[in-house]
Parts: structure tokens; sequence; C-alpha cells
């Protein structure tokens, strides 16, 4: 036994549960406000209490926390808080930057580790239902900041002539939508063309209609429909998913479906999870952990609840190539994304 490894190991862990209960904290930040308030500048406790409109004791024990965890500062002296800006940038605002968002998926998965801990027991998985309706609203809190700064020039203009197309008017189908801010997006951008976004999840629906009507918008619809079933009548120019292939219980029923809409000329665009389906390959990926231990919490066990195949948010580039080339989308070009949790796959038909 190698002493000096055994005490660097309990150091990591240690570092380890650190870092899972700042996670705890930055979501408190989100959610009361404390990380707005902070960021207006230096204040007491009392101070911040007011200006958030919290109970001061917690804020206290909170910013001990925030403090000695290195994310704000404190000057004993004036017994003033401060949120460094350099900080406040990950932690404030409504922009993508504002990483607090992504505290709450963590919080929120955290629920569901005693149903996990039975299914690892007993087989099957936990259902998307045990996950609504919080998993669809954390989705569109933490999406459509991204869709907003990167739909059209992270997405939409990474594929040569693609934006003509949708000037020009093309038909268009996004599967697994969501609330939809993606699509209503697109049907306001694009006013000749015409956008359609299935989602199995009724309450996601229902949201992604209320908002297409808000925003006045009379060239999108949205329907609750199974990917694994999509109209037989209809043929669209332009497929997408959006982090809506790895979850599903049959990803390969869907990306048939895909297949099979898609108009000979058309394009499929797969925005999905970039990682090699080898785990080899993943070890030194500094997302990696993170990335299996939501699939662990989220995605491969709702697909495992419905008997499916479980594929995992790492499935892959070797394994999506496959899966695509079953479907009959056989081009396949693989760009960057500029979030690099993300890869573009770029689909036509062979
Ligand atoms: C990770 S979320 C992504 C949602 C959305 N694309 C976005 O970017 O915010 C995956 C979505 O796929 C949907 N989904 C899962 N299985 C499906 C199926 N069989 N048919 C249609 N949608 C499905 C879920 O309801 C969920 O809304």
């Amino acid at each position: 036994m190698n002493e000096t490894k055994v005490t660097r190991f309990r150091e990591r862990i240690g570092e380890i549960y650190v870092g899972a209960a700042l996670t705890l904290m930055i979501d408190i930040g989100f959610r009361t406000g404390l990380w707005e308030a902070a960021a207006k500048g230096p204040a007491t406790s009392e101070q911040l209490a007011e200006r958030a409109g919290l109970e001061e004791r917690y804020v206290r024990e909170w910013l001990g926390a925030v403090t000695t965890g290195g994310i704000a500062d404190y000057d004993s002296d004036t017994e003033m808080y401060s949120l460094p800006e350099e900080h406040a940038v990950s932690l404030t605002g409504d922009g993508a930057s504002n990483r607090a968002v992504n505290a709450g998926l963590l919080t929120y998965l955290g629920k569901h580790v005693d149903p996990v801990v039975t299914v690892f027991r007993e087989g099957g998985g936990v259902p998307y239902s045990r996950y609504r309706p919080e998993f669809t609203s954390l989705m569109d809190q933490r999406f459509r900041r991204e869709y907003n700064e990167m739909l059209f020039d992270g997405y939409i203009r990474a594929v040569p002539g693609l934006e003509e197309r949708l000037m020009a008017g093309i038909r268009v189908c996004d599967v697994g939508c969501g609330t939809g801010h993606n699509l209503n997006l697109m049907a306001a951008e694009y006013p000749a063309s015409t956008f359609t976004g299935f989602d199995i999840a009724a309450d996601a629906i229902e949201l992604a209609n209320a908002e297409a009507a808000e925003m006045g918008l009379s060239n999108v619809a949205f329907e609750v429909q199974d990917a694994t079933a999509l109209p037989g009548d209809l043929t669209f120019d332009l497929m997408t998913t959006f982090d809506a292939i790895h979850d599903q219980a049959n990803p390969q029923g869907a990306l048939n479906e895909i297949g099979r809409s898609l108009a000979a000329d058309g394009v499929y665009l797969m925005i999905d999870i970039d990682a090699s389906s080898d785990l080899k390959n993943n070890i030194g990926n500094p997302l990696a952990p993170y990335l299996y231990s939501v699939s662990t919490m989220h995605c491969m066990t709702v697909s495992l609840a419905e008997g499916g195949a479980g594929l995992g948010t790492v499935w892959g580039r070797e394994l999506a190539l496959e899966m695509l080339s079953e479907a009959g989308l056989t081009q396949v070009e693989i760009l960057e994304s500029s979030n690099p949790t993300n890869a573009i796959y770029v689909c036509r038909k062979g």
C-alpha cells in the first residue's frame, strides 16, 4: 500500500465533497437571487439580506460557505462581503455564461438517488414521469439561454447554405423539442419556413405552444408525438434534435423515423453529447465524470424504465455514426460546437 497515494486520494475525496456542497450553495444563490444581489457591490450580511429580501442568519451562513469556498471575498475589518466581477460573470445574468443555472439540475438529480439505488438492485429504471414537471423547466432554463446566444451563429450558420434555404422557405421539424424555444426563435427569424415540434411530454408542448402564441407566430406548431411514430404523411427538408436522441427508449427507432421523414435532399442536424463510445478515450476528458453521472441519474435510467436501449449520455461518436447509417443517414459530417458538451452531426441520405 502506497501511503502517499492513500493521503492524496483522501484529499481528493474531500475536494469532491466540498465541490458537491458548494453546488448546493450555488443553486441556493441562483434561486434566491443572492448572486444578483451580491453582484451589485460589497455588503455586510445584513445589507445583502435586505437587498435580496431574505433572512440574515441564513444569508450569513451561506456567505460563510461561498467565502471559504473561494467564490466571494470577505473584509474582516469592515465585515463586508463582495463577489468579484470576474466570478459574477459565471453566476449572474440571463446569458449562457451564467453557470449557476446548471447547479439546479444537479441538486434536482440528487433527489432521485433513492429510486436510482433501487433500480441498481432490481433492474429497470426510473421513468421520465418521475422527473416531471421540474425536469422540463430545468431543461428550459438551461437551454433557452444557450439558444438565445448560439442557435443561429453556433448551429444554423455552421452548415453552409442552410440559412439561405430557411430564408427561402422550407419545412422544418424538431424532434424531442421540449419547450420549443429554439423552434420559436427560428420561426420568428425565418417567416417563409414552417416549423413543427414533436415531444412526448405534454407539459413541454403546452409551454411551447404558449410561447409561440405570445410571440405571435403563425408558422410554428407543437404536438405531443412519439419520435418513433412520426406522422406517415409528412416530409421535412430540415430535421433537428437537440440533446434528444441519447435518452430515448428506442433511439434507433427515432433515427429511422427521421431518416424516413427527411426529404431526399434534406438535412438532419443532430446536436448531441460529444464523447467517444469507448470509455478509454473518455479518460482525461474533464467533463466525462459529469456526463456519466447525469446519465446514471437520468438519461440512461429513463430509457431503461421503458425497457429501452439505455444508451446513456456518453453513447459517443462511433455508435452514433453506426446508428445514423442504419437509419439511412450515411453522409455525416461532425462539426465542433461552441458548446464543448455537444457535437453537431450534419446528416444527409446517401
Ligand atoms: C434532454 S431533453 C431536450 C429537450 C429540448 N430539445 C431542448 O433542447 O431543450 C430530451 C427531450 O426528449 C423528449 N423525448 C424523450 N423520448 C421521446 C420520444 N420517444 N418521443 C419524443 N420525445 C421524446 C423528452 O420529453 C425531452 O423533452
